[in-house]
């Protein structure tokens, strides 16, 4: 953000004061001089002498309030930081009753801002009085050199008069040089820091600019991914086939690896080792936007933005009519959610409007994909938050709305999964077990445990 705000007004002001303020200085500079050594050469050099400590001073002052300004910008984003995370978690804050330290925290914080505010003030203060004091020393040197030559019968006393007026038009000038000097260093600085932004080339780029047709075959060849920052493999050696229109899904403990795989079949990141293959070719192969704008995705975590739900739902898919957002909403059994708030399909989420329990966050997400109608539904444990009866309706419009799509299905119930075309069980990384339901609740492991466990809770 920093990069984005900062750092551009810096470079703006390159372009446009800096620039300016150079030119203006040169024009008025050389007129000024010149008209002054037609007069009076000695005269002019005797004026002249503060200038270039004019000059030097403003430069080492600009400086030095840059750098005391920085400071105290870090300190003004600290302490809006804090803010924003301590209102935003103001509940965890109550709850665990910490009010007065948060409090005694941002106490120190405001303090430490005051102080490097009123030691950046100290030096702002200084910069007109410092001026004004070298524009005085050459007032002062006109009038008793200028004086003393009008005394000795060298010069006219319009002459003193004349010189001070230019000795006055020139101080400005002078002084930008130093100011500008400094712009000029930061706006360098600035446009380092943007151009390292710029020149950042995207992991993912798009080798096929071509239009890529996806029918929904995906599989995975041997696939080892491996996530260079933390240096966890999280997929090891995976392979599978779904066919176009099948329904997969995959379960597993939590941290097995289950949103890698969905992770790498949007390719959100290139595998490590092996393929991810869709209608036969190499994903990599494929043109980007195709391949995304043919995956309805619902993440683990959903995000929605502060707009109203409509909106929301229409993200999928931006000319949709109102008609297909109340179905996309009914089918993700939230429609009598929001008719019940006042403003319906324009209620405002988020900061300044309602907020969604998690699961109608959950059910607005599943609306936005499907009302995309990809080929490919991807939903990623996009049901935890629904209790079983809604889950249940959910899945059954869910098989109707994905017909002839490939879905994938990831849960931690058996009965999210129960109804899939094949289940792949995750372990560590690796494909446990696979197969449909009836086979895999024959089979001794982590489904039949599952299977078992989740039964008996219901009969309970
Ligand atoms: N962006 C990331 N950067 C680094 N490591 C990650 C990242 N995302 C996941 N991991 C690691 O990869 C492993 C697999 O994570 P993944 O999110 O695929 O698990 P999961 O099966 O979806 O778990 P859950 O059921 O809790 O959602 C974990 O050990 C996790 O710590
Ligand atoms: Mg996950």
């Amino acid at each position: 953000m920093n990069r984005i705000s900062e750092d551009v007004s810096k470079v703006r002001m390159y372009v446009g004061p800096a620039v300016m303020y150079t030119m203006n200085m040169i024009v008025l500079f050389v007129v000024g001089f010149t008209q002054m050594a037609q007069v009076d050469f000695k005269l002019t050099l005797y004026t002249l002498i503060p200038f270039p400590l004019l000059s030097i001073s403003i430069f080492v002052l600009s400086r030095v309030i840059h750098k005391r300004s920085t400071i105290v910008q870090e300190y003004l984003s600290k302490l809006t930081t804090f803010n924003q995370e301590f209102f935003s978690g103001i509940n965890v804050v109550k709850s665990y009753g910490i009010e007065a330290s948060i409090i005694k925290d941002f106490d120190a914080i405001s303090d430490a801002s005051k102080e490097k505010n009123i030691h950046l003030h100290k030096a702002n203060a200084l910069f007109f009085p410092l001026m004004i004091l070298l524009i005085g020393i050459s007032n002062l040197l006109v009038i008793y050199i200028g004086g003393n030559q009008y005394i000795n019968g060298e010069i006219k006393i319009g002459v003193v008069v004349e010189f001070m007026l230019y000795v006055n038009i020139l101080t400005w000038p002078v002084a930008v040089v130093g100011w500008v000097t400094s712009m000029v260093q930061q706006a360098e600085a600035s446009q380092a820091r943007i151009n390292e932004f710029l020149n950042q080339v995207p992991e993912i780029q798009n080798f096929n600019k071509e239009q890529t047709e996806i029918k929904g075959k995906v599989s995975f060849k041997d696939v080892t991914f491996k996530y260079e920052d933390t240096g966890i493999t999280a997929l090891k050696n995976i392979n599978f086939t779904v066919k176009p229109g099948e329904t997969i899904a995959i379960l597993g403990k939590t941290g097995s690896g289950k949103t890698t795989i969905i992770e790498l079949i949007s390719r959100l990141y290139d595998t490590t080792k092996g393929t991810v293959l869709l209608d036969d070719i190499p994903i990599k192969k494929a043109n980007l936007n195709d391949v995304r704008s043919q995956i309805g995705f619902v993440p683990q975590d959903p995000f929605l933005f502060s707009d109203t739900i409509g909106n929301n739902i229409k993200f999928g898919k931006e000319d949709a009519k109102e008609e297909e957002i109340i179905k996309a909403a009914k089918n993700s059994d939230v429609h009598k959610n929001i008719i019940e708030f006042t403003n319906g399909y324009k209620t405002i989420l988020g900061e300044r409007g309602v907020t969604l329990s998690g699961g109608q966050k959950q059910r607005v997400s599943i609306a936005r994909a499907i009302i995309k109608n990809p080929k490919i539904l991807i939903f990623d444990d996009c049901l935890s938050a629904v209790d079983t009866e809604t889950e249940e309706k959910i899945l059954s419009n869910l098989e109707k709305v994905s017909k002839n799509k490939t879905t994938f299905i990831i849960s931690h119930r058996v009965s999210s999964a129960k109804n899939a075309d094949k289940i792949i069980v995750l372990d560590a990384g690796k494909i446990a077990q696979q197969g449909t339901h009836n086979q895999l609740i024959t089979e001794e492991g982590y489904y039949k445990d599952l299977y078992e466990q989740q039964l008996l809770e219901k009969e309970i």
